[in-house]
């Protein structure tokens, strides 16, 4: 559980106290927490604790964001199975996986925020805190660390003004807030190695020059390296390009 998600807990060494009032000041995050120390704390918990469900009409849902949810729950027989989806939408509209936005989709969808919390914490590809606007993963698994994936990393660091190493354990924002970069584990196009995840489309194979070119163009709201972009590289088994004219000449004659 990340801090920003660390939720008040009763003094673990006051066990069976009903509440955080009567608990004294000591605010903790679980994660912060002795095995012992969480140990008493399950241990004073009680049924009536747990967290229930928000109340739909209780809960001001932005419009855009309900119907992005209700569009996924009719997908599917289960409603959640539509959680990754919900939380997709989440992060889309408020830029990451805020409390209030877990709220809101656990009030559409039916469930608890502490269910939607746990997806959120689990799954790498969500935020749970504030991050840059445009998220940059660079894989550095070993197809592309093979290729150079360190140098690429620390080149988009170089050129987002962001620490490299806080890039590579967890990821880090640039200071004007323009850039989130994060070294990523294998990304599944070790065909287009070293490559990069940048708002969630692929490009590759990439080099330093690449990095930071890209983030000028992100800076300056332009298309980003259209000739690296995956999408618009032939499908493997689709059409050749067209050959070298000079190789087409030499067959004709
Ligand atoms: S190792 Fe980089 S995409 Fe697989």
């Amino acid at each position: 559980m990340s801090k920003d998600f660390a939720r008040p807990t009763r003094n673990p060494a006051a066990p069976g106290v009903a509440d955080e009032e009567a608990a004294g000041p000591e605010i903790r995050p679980t994660n912060e927490m002795s095995a012992g120390e969480r140990l008493r704390l399950i241990e004073s918990m009680r049924p009536e604790d747990a967290e229930t469900v928000p109340e739909l009409h209780a809960v001001d849902v932005p419009d855009k964001l309900r119907e992005r949810i209700e569009a996924a729950m009719s997908k599917y027989p289960e409603i959640r199975s539509a959680a990754l989806p919900a939380l997709w939408a989440v992060q889309h509209h408020y830029g990451w996986c805020t409390r209030e936005g877990l709220r809101q989709a656990a009030a559409v969808m039916g469930v608890t925020p502490g269910y939607l919390e746990s997806l959120a914490t689990f799954y790498d590809l969500f935020r749970t805190s504030p991050v840059g606007r445009h998220q940059v993963l660079v894989c550095h698994n070993i197809s592309c660390w093979l290729r150079g994936a360190d140098d690429l990393l620390s080149a988009f660091c170089e050129a987002a003004g962001a620490d490299a190493h806080e890039a590579d354990h967890g990821g880090v924002s640039s200071p004007d807030g323009e850039l989130f970069v994060k070294g990523f584990e294998c990304l599944g196009a070790c065909d287009i190695a070293p490559m990069a995840s940048i708002d969630g489309r692929y490009y590759g194979p990439l080099d330093a020059d690449d990095a930071r070119t890209a983030v000028e163009q992100l800076r300056a709201g332009a298309e980003v390296l259209p000739d690296k972009a995956l999408a618009n590289l032939p499908a493997a088994g689709g059409p050749e390009p067209d050959p070298d004219p000079r190789v087409k000449a030499a067959e004709g004659a």
